[in-house]
């Protein structure tokens, strides 16, 4: 049986130091701000801005949501971005992905200051995190190397399996495991023998979108599973990317969904907050 990996623990002990680093921030007369946009009506997208607007109240965070329709253009969205980067009360923007198929997120990932930047998206921040230099942490894989850490899973020398190679959680992913003496593979939808090479894997990282996607012949006796996925199964039920019950019998931990590697993604956005505020003021 594995050991479940207790995100809402984590979590709540990584809000819990940036609740106590708001209130020293707020002794200086510094108050955190974050603005939270959202274009449409995404029922996901929904839940995930109202989290964060939620974790943000728990820790002391000053925040602003902007929700716009799904038909704002692409100028419309770039010119609150330029005025959310003049105002000295925000420290921080984010954007929920995805934007409606009109908009180019890229041109709308790098309208926002670098020094604003909290997910860690624009081009400045990425070279950053290339070059082991993190000022803002990728927040999803960030999270997941705290989960890591607090068991104490060293990822040093092992072979790390990410399923996956999206910009916001793959790739960061990647460097985060190699930065940390991984050997990393990187697998994909073009991946030959995906299966053969997630059954070697020492850690498994599974971030592919797909309900119960890893099955467990995908997996090695006693490795550690890390699912990134939140999605609805064909009931409706929540699930991840792996499916749990054949799974985590095999293995020595996993990530439950919901209550693993979600309630990180956030507590890692309110530390980028802080150091945001910090930046700011130097
Ligand atoms: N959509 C899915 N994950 C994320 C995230 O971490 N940040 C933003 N802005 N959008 C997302």
């Amino acid at each position: 049986m594995a050991k479940l990996i207790n995100g809402k623990e984590v979590s709540s002990a990584v809000k819990k130091k940036v609740g106590d680093e708001v209130l020293l921030l707020k002794q200086k007369g510094i108050i955190p701000g974050l603005a939270v946009v959202l274009v449409g009506d995404d029922p996901a997208s929904r839940i995930y801005v109202n989290n964060k607007k939620k974790a943000c109240e728990q820790v002391g965070i000053y925040s602003v949501e902007y929700t716009l329709p799904a038909a704002t253009t692409q100028n419309e969205l770039i010119n609150l971005i330029e005025k959310l980067n003049c105002d000295s009360k925000i420290n921080g923007i984010l954007v929920q992905l995805p934007l409606p198929a009109h908009i180019d997120e890229k041109a709308v990932i790098e309208a926002i200051s670098p020094l604003k930047d909290v997910d860690a998206f624009n081009a400045v921040n990425v070279g950053r995190i290339m070059q082991g230099d993190y000022r803002f942490l990728p927040c999803t894989p960030a999270g997941i190397m705290e989960l890591l850490d607090y068991e104490n899973i060293d990822v040093a020398g092992k072979n790390c399996v990410i399923i996956g190679r999206s910009n916001i959680v793959g790739k960061p992913m990647a460097m985060l495991m190699l930065h940390r003496d991984a050997t990393v593979t990187v697998c994909h939808s073009k991946t030959k023998n995906l299966a053969e090479i997630c059954s070697r894997a020492d850690i498994l990282v599974a971030a592919v979108g797909k309900p119960r996607f890893v099955t467990a012949d995908m997996v090695k006796d006693g490795a550690v599973v890390i699912d990134v996925g939140i999605n609805r199964d064909k009931d409706g039920k929540l699930c991840g990317d792996v499916a749990f019950d054949e799974v985590e019998p095999k293995v020595s931990y996993i990530t439950p969904v919901p209550g693993g590697v979600g309630p990180m993604t956030i507590a890692v956005l309110m530390k980028n907050t802080i150091t945001a505020a910090k930046l700011q003021n130097n």
